[in-house]
């Protein structure tokens, strides 16, 4: 009998599903998009119940495709959206309140407030990561307080609270299962990075009950097992789950120390293997999990710096500014002309994130004149996509005090040529782009894959991955720096 796994990749604007076969390729997909929805001026949020729907269509469409029989799928491999907060209900289990998406800036005053009374340095020290509404914790606190009869709920201990991964385990596994993977925990600001387990002292800072969180599990290994889903059997083992931007990292195998890759997604991230250290940062940079590869292995680390909205900028060219009708069309559009003739756009429509960490700061277009026209917008949001990831990979290499090895690119934009030769340009660094640019879906295959014993080592996925493409640096050092300085010159205005 053949053997397949079955990949859920959650993200931000829709749902991935995908079937990967013993070889390691990637024989079907779908994807669904679902609504976004904004209540407030940097607000964001999901319909939990819409993002089980969506995944529930993918996985009906892409056992339809007919590569597989349902019996065939010998695992499932997960991979999300990071960060975003949900409460559902045990015995219902539906959500009691929409997600709050990591993109939401609603609980800036809170981490304020906390910053105020002198919390950062424990928790930057505790979780490894900086102090901002990105992260699980200040929105989970906004759910508790804001949800009409949580009081009632907490109580009789009927509320339960997640990752998009851990509300997923709970969906496929008909509430056998409360769990999140350790890659998943370290975001939410309430894990303790050395130690692994939820922190007491960041639990009373963000006001979060312990008994309402999830058991953290590692990233690979048996976690759970299908209860009446429809269209999959009973039983099949959920053994892979990991955060997308930790998923793409294994999916790229970057498995070795100074191994890095940059998604671009929604946001663009780029993350750095680190090995069984911790690296801290003093310059805005996260420290946290990579992924743990089962009970006996320890968790391998990583560096990782992030800018919120990378995919989402062309998104809103296509529908806040109606410049372009498909997202595929600003490659075109970019490449009609020379350069952003002296336009800049800093896409900080949700704020900006690594290295500055800014949530109050809003995105701006400077530099436009009689001539400036829609191919220099879209020039400009391409350049903005490539160079806020060199201010997030000089600060990596300030921070680790060397040049970092050549980046791997992965995501949907990564198809984008003219992109990925902006983003070497820029960076002055070798791209290096795989055969299977969907590399977290990937990450979740394998991860689940070794879960099973469908794979044995890493190695063997070392072999499965290869080199589509290379992007060498064209720009010279004095255009480079030209560039930049523009650049510079506008994320300043935007941090006014
Ligand atoms: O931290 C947020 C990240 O996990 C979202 O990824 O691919 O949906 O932009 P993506």
């Amino acid at each position: 009998m053949a053997e397949y796994i079955l990949a859920i990749d959650q993200g931000t604007t829709g749902s991935t599903v995908a079937l990967m076969d013993a070889g390691g390729r990637l024989c079907a997909s779908v994807n669904y998009e679902f609504p976004q929805i904004y209540p407030h001026p940097g607000w964001v949020e999901h319909r939990p119940a819409e993002i089980w729907a969506s995944v529930l269509k993918g996985i009906r469409a892409v056992l339809r495709k007919g590569v597989c029989k349902p019996r065939e799928i010998v695992a499932i491999g997960i991979t999300n959206q990071r960060e975003t907060a949900v409460l559902w209900d045990r015995d219902s289990s539906e959500a009691v309140n929409n997600a709050i998406v990591w993109q939401c800036r609603r609980t800036t005053d809170f981490c304020e407030t906390l910053r105020g009374a002198g919390h950062e340095k424990t928790i930057r020290r505790r979780s490894g990561l900086v102090l901002d509404p990105y992260f699980s914790a200040s929105k989970y606190r906004w759910l508790l307080r804001n949800t009409p009869g949580i009081r009632g709920r907490l109580k009789d201990g009927r509320l339960a609270a997640g990752t998009i991964d851990s509300y997923l385990i709970w969906q496929l596994t008909a509430g056998a299962a409360h769990v999140t993977d350790i890659s998943n925990a370290s975001r939410t600001s309430l894990m303790n990075l050395e130690e692994g387990g939820w922190d007491h002292r960041l639990l009373d800072i963000f006001e979060v009950p312990a008994d309402i969180l999830p058991r953290i599990v590692p990233s690979s290994g048996i976690l759970g097992h299908t209860r009446g889903v429809p269209g999959l059997p009973d039983g099949i083992p959920i053994a892979g789950v990991a955060g997308d931007q930790q998923a793409a990292l294994f999916g790229q195998a970057c498995f070795g120390r100074g191994e890095a890759k940059c998604t671009f997604g929604t946001g663009s991230f780029i993350v750095m293997n680190t090995g069984a250290e911790v690296v801290r940062s003093s310059a805005g940079l996260l420290s946290t999990v990579a992924w743990q590869l089962g009970e006996r292995s320890k968790p391998v680390y990583a560096l990782e710096g992030g800018a919120f909205v990378c995919g989402a900028a062309v998104q809103w060219l296509r529908d806040g500014l109606g410049i372009i009708r498909k997202a595929t069309e600003i490659e075109a559009l970019a490449a009609s002309v020379e350069d952003s003739g002296g336009v800049e756009f800093v896409p900080a429509l949700t704020g900006l994130g690594a290295p500055h960490w800014a949530p109050e700061a809003r995105g701006t277009i400077t530099g436009l004149t009689r001539g400036s026209h829609r191919g220099h917008l879209a020039r400009a949001t391409l350049d903005a996509m490539a160079l806020q990831n060199a201010d997030i990979l000089r600060a990596m290499e300030e921070e680790l005090g060397k040049r970092m090895k050549p980046l791997r690119v992965d995501g949907g934009a990564a198809a984008n040529n003219l992109l990925m030769q902006i983003q070497a340009d820029v960076l002055g660094r070798k791209l290096i782009r795989p055969s299977m640019i969907e590399t977290t879906v990937a990450g979740a295959c394998y991860l689940a894959g070794l879960g099973v014993g469908l794979w044995q080592s890493q190695k063997e996925i070392r072999e499965i991955w290869s080199v589509e493409r290379e992007f060498a640096v064209q720009m010279s050092t004095a255009a480079r720096r030209k560039r930049l300085s523009a650049w510079n010159d506008a994320v300043k205005r935007t941090l006014l």
